[in-house]
């Protein structure tokens, strides 16, 4: 077996045996709750762009473990007055966490904060467009307790791959793990040389539906121009939309999952994303329980 990572910048740090391991974690943290054992370590949960989800989860993931939360926003703090992300980590890291989580809207953001955090291993919440392994991890989670395996189903991924960070770090995981994956979408937010990562493109939701055995939903990312991308988002719903007579076409034992936040009646209707096959709230459960055997595993 290979030395576990100090850090998780991307999806890559870990090895197959490494997500194994945080799986059967997590599936043992969902039995039986945790003794507190990281009782005497405090995470600092360091957010520079917006989260409800993965702040909050981390938060309840650390108190679980029984760990102290220090929540870091850049509103309010120094980086209001011009503090650099990596002053910003040396000094937060000077005060000794036992680990960081960031997120941030600049790629690479999260190997800055390595360079800057004194040896402490730091969890890459989501840099940018560029990746989000912990959301990858949840939803692979999700995947592997619904239908009992990853390997041999068939994922879609669909709508706004070009500016998505899930999606990167999502195409590598599901396909280390042996799903089939298709990414669908407009042609202008399809990224240049997406076949890289195993993975086949589609620009036809309508013919792909029936052969899927799990929809993926992503959101438009506006806050990272993506509106330039499409003529309007009545338009992109006509051909990328998922609604109830979508979802038929797709059959009655597909699973719906949705990173959240959701823009209902844009990428996805109420009656699916409150429906029974969406599985939008398990990922929200399981992602407390994947983040736990996360800093478990690094701690
Ligand atoms: C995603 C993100 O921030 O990348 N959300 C999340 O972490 N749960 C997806 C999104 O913002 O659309």
């Amino acid at each position: 077996m290979t030395q576990k990572p100090s850090h998780l910048t991307s999806i890559q740090d870990l090895s197959r045996d490494d997500v194994m391991a945080i799986f059967k974690k997590a599936a043992q943290f969902k039995k039986t709750p945790p003794k507190l054992h990281l009782r005497d370590k405090i995470l600092v949960n360091a957010f520079f762009e917006n989260s409800t989800r993965t702040r909050a989860s981390f938060e309840a993931a650390a108190y679980r473990l029984g760990m102290s939360v220090i929540n870091f926003t850049a509103i309010g703090t120094s980086v209001a007055k011009g503090e650099t992300l990596s002053d910003t980590i040396a000094n937060l890291a000077a005060m000794g966490p036992a680990a960081f989580v960031v997120r941030h809207s600049d790629p690479g953001a999260a190997f800055e904060a390595v360079r800057a955090s004194l040896g402490i291993p730091v969890i890459n919440a989501g840099d940018g467009p560029r990746e989000h392994p912990t959301q990858a991890l949840l939803d692979a989670f999700t995947i592997q307790d619904q239908l009992g395996a990853v390997k041999g189903c068939h994922v879609g991924i669909i709508g706004d791959i070009a500016h998505s960070r899930l999606t990167r770090s999502n195409m590598i995981l599901l396909r280390t793990l042996g799903a089939k994956v298709t990414v669908c979408g407009p042609k202008t937010m399809m990224p240049v040389g997406v076949e890289q990562y195993g993975v086949s493109v589609s620009h036809d939701f309508d013919a792909l539906l029936p052969k899927l055995d799990v929809i993926m939903m992503l959101r438009i990312q506006l806050e990272r121009a993506a509106g330039s991308c499409i003529p309007s988002t009545s338009d992109y719903a006509k051909n990328y939309q998922l609604n109830a007579a979508r979802l038929k076409k797709a059959g009655p034992d597909v699973i719906v999952l949705h990173p959240g936040p959701i823009n209902r009646g844009v990428e996805i209707t109420s009656d699916v994303a409150d429906g029974p096959q969406s599985v939008i709230l398990d990922q929200v459960t399981n992602g407390v329980l994947v983040r736990m055997a996360v800093l478990d595993y690094l701690l």
